[in-house]
């Protein structure tokens, strides 16, 4: 064997020394693995030539017989007349920690198995499925080591590696598809994740982004998404026939789906199992999927709260253009620093402070400037001045799908944000789907999608040139979250679904199930800017379509139930005050309170679109919080407290919904109270319709 120096080189050398060795043609053989537990089973089989797995849980088969493969331009790829010739397995148990996050000690528990496909024909052709069985769920991606074959018949160039992938074959077949229900949201559409989630059997989807959940007839839910996507397309799922949905890899405007070149590797193609809803959200396997931090020492990425120049705009009072209702003036941005300053915020968001916000900005993505701010926005005399008590600046860039002209004005862009000691932006990319702007090698522009493999690299581009300056990204039109934090510990937070923004703007506003949905679906993916904390809940009336669909004591809730490392105080801060203007509402006290970082988090309970009930541990502390939320059915609840520690005394301070609750007419009734407790009691609240309840349970020392 030649001498080898990286892994490709010994898995080559590995491999032809084993296909000398074995005779090719052995029976169809089932390769398969099982969790540590031994619940999960994951098996792969090369019948009939065609790459194929399964997947059980319990006995009871969760994927049923499922095709793998990638399709090649102009070749074939690895679709047919495929043989596994070796299999190699491995475990690992060990902890790694994370900077920030709903957890700080992650559990890495799996056993792997690595088969080696061939082709049967062409013996030199070579294709490995890294499979890894956790507890909680399974990973699986395609791994094609550099090879001649591939690099000769794809080009007449001898050392072209460069690979087109035009399909990815892979299926999840799910059983029962008229039985199981699922909560999906449509993919390659107008409105990138901005849809309301729909609630319909399997056998009734069109096509869906993930994460993509289910539950079986049985009760078992399960989650399609992937892990550490990367320099490829995002996955979304095709409905074939009943029941078997396809990968649909979104393309390039010239309609292939990932231009990559040998060696590479997939993003994992994850499945989140549990036997019931709340076991999903107990999970840390799209972490575990993902590569270890790449970025050293992130001490300097802060979770935090902010409030910010922002409803305003979306409630009409404000503009982002410049004019007399311009919100990012030097004085209202002063006057916000003042109230975080007070109040205990990090951070004041100011959006509209850049030129090219006037007329339709939606249509400004090549004028916006990123270095240029409107005459009556003082930067460096707004930062310093913030700086000075402790309150930082927090940036904001708007692209409008102009993706091009942000990359020529990043570095300065970062620069200039540095330094004047802002240390977070959030970055938008508000155009419809399919309407990214590209410009390609003859100077053409296309149109590509935000969750194709262009864009993509555009959003790790400004991840990664945001850290070289220690800035950290919250984007805005973003795509799916696939664990990448982990990677890059600065992508602190994005949208990617419905926020609170449609309340303002009714088309129509989240209905009250909306956000006992995401904790099961979207959020399985990572951290959401949902923006809570509205107080005036009903800005146009109580009877206007666009308002706030809950109470004010679910609105305190959403602060512990959708997770996020920073979290806004979203409302004007003129609304967090009674009538006087002075005498800050006891309600807000609790938006103070809660910390945005984890020592531990647990789901208690849970039915998708019904109700949810989390509790986290404050990190660096003994406190734990806890929020529980419901639809538009009011609920009794009763919460076991077993999760505080056993040996100690809390004060629990609840913020429910008062008995005339109701999202509707009544939603600001809310009572504060105070209680002792141990991790012996119990505690039972009435959950208004769409209501809610907060609790911090403080050591009593
Ligand atoms: C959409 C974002 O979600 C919202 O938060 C922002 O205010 C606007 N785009 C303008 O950038
Ligand atoms: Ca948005």
């Amino acid at each position: 064997m030649k001498h080898c120096r990286s892994w490709i080189c010994l898995v080559n050398g590995l491999i032809s020394t084993l296909l000398i060795s074995l005779p090719i043609h052995i029976q169809a053989a089932t390769h398969s693995q099982h969790s540590p537990d031994g619940q999960i089973v994951f098996s792969v089989n090369d019948d009939t030539g065609l790459p194929n797995y399964s997947v059980s849980y319990k006995g009871q088969a969760v994927i049923k017989k499922s095709a793998l493969g990638l399709e090649f331009k102009p070749l074939d790829g690895f679709v047919r007349n495929l043989k596994i010739v070796q299999e190699k397995k491995s475990s690992n148990d060990s902890t790694w920690e994370q900077p920030w996050g709903e957890q700080r000690l992650m559990r890495d528990h799996h056993n792997e198995l690595l088969v080696t496909f061939s082709g049967t024909e062409n013996t030199t052709k070579i294709m490995q499925l890294r499979v890894r069985v956790f507890n909680d769920g399974l990973g699986f991606r395609y791994e094609v080591p550099p090879q001649k074959s591939l690099e000769k018949k794809h080009s007449s160039k001898t050392h072209n590696k460069k690979i087109e992938i035009v399909d990815e074959k892979t299926e999840f077949v799910i059983p029962d598809a008229d039985k199981t229900t699922a909560w999906w949201i449509p993919s390659r559409n107008w409105n990138r994740y901005e849809f309301l989630y729909n609630t319909t059997a399997v056998k009734d989807l069109d096509r869906a982004h993930t994460p993509f959940t289910v539950r079986l007839a049985s009760g078992i839910h399960l989650s399609i998404h992937e892990a550490a996507l990367t320099d490829y397309a995002a996955m979304t799922l095709d409905q074939q026939r009943d029941g078997t949905l396809k990968a649909d890899l979104t393309p390039w405007s010239d309609g292939i789906k990932v231009k990559t070149q040998l060696p590479f590797h997939t993003p994992w193609r994850t499945i989140q199992i549990a036997s019931n809803a709340s076991g999903l959200i107990n999970s840390s396997l799209i972490l575990n999927l993902n590569e270890p931090n790449k970025l050293g020492d992130v001490s300097w990425v802060k979770p935090g709260k902010y409030i910010g120049i922002w409803w305003g705009m979306h409630v009409n009072t404000q503009t982002w253009g410049s004019g007399e209702k311009h919100g990012a003036t030097t004085e209202n941005t002063k006057k916000l620093m003042d109230f975080a300053a007070q109040y205990g915020f990090d951070g004041v968001l100011v959006e509209g402070w850049n030129e090219g916000w006037d007329g339709d900005w939606y249509q400004n993505g090549d004028i916006f400037s990123f270095t240029k701010a409107y005459p009556d926005f003082n930067l460096p005399e707004i930062t310093a001045y913030g700086l000075e008590k402790n309150v930082h600046l927090i940036g904001h860039h708007e692209t409008a799908g102009a993706v091009i002209n942000y990359k020529n004005q990043m570095a300065d862009a970062f620069d200039l944000y540095k330094k004047h000691g802002v240390t977070q932006v959030k970055t938008g990319y508000v155009a419809d789907g399919g309407k990214i702007k590209r410009i390609d090698e003859n100077g053409i522009i296309r149109n590509e999608w935000h969750d194709g493999q262009f864009n993509i690299g555009e959003y790790l581009r400004s991840v990664t040139e945001a850290a070289k300056r220690q800035i950290s990204i919250n984007t805005h039109e973003p795509i799916k979250d696939t664990g990448l934090r982990r990677t890059y510990p600065n992508w602190i937070a994005r949208e990617g679904a419905r926020g609170q923004e449609y309340n303002a703007w009714g088309s129509p506003p989240n209905p009250p199930e909306h956000t006992v949905i995401l904790p099961f679906t979207r959020m399985l993916s990572g951290p959401m800017d949902y923006t809570p904390g509205i107080f005036n809940l009903a800005p146009y009336g109580l009877e206007a379509e666009n308002r706030v669909r809950s109470t004010l004591a679910k609105e305190l809730a959403l602060y512990v139930v959708i997770y996020s490392p920073i979290q806004m105080a979203a409302d004007l801060i003129e609304n967090y005050y009674e009538k006087d203007g002075k005498t800050i509402k006891p309600a807000f006290q609790f938006i103070r309170d809660v910390p945005t970082d984890w020592e531990k988090t647990q789901a208690l309970a849970g039915e998708i679109g019904d109700y949810i009930v989390i509790a986290r541990q404050q990190r660096n502390s003994d406190d734990w919080f806890l929020g529980a939320i419901t639809d538009e059915n009011a609920r009794d609840i009763k919460i076991n407290l077993n999760f505080l520690d056993t040996d100690r005394q809390y004060e629990a301070q609840i913020y429910r919904d008062g008995s005339k609750a109701e999202w509707q007419k009544n939603p600001y009734d809310i009572v504060i109270e105070k209680k002792s407790v141990s991790a012996k009691d119990q505690l039972e609240f009435r959950l208004a319709t769409s209501g809610g309840v907060a609790i911090r349970f403080k050591v009593i020392k």
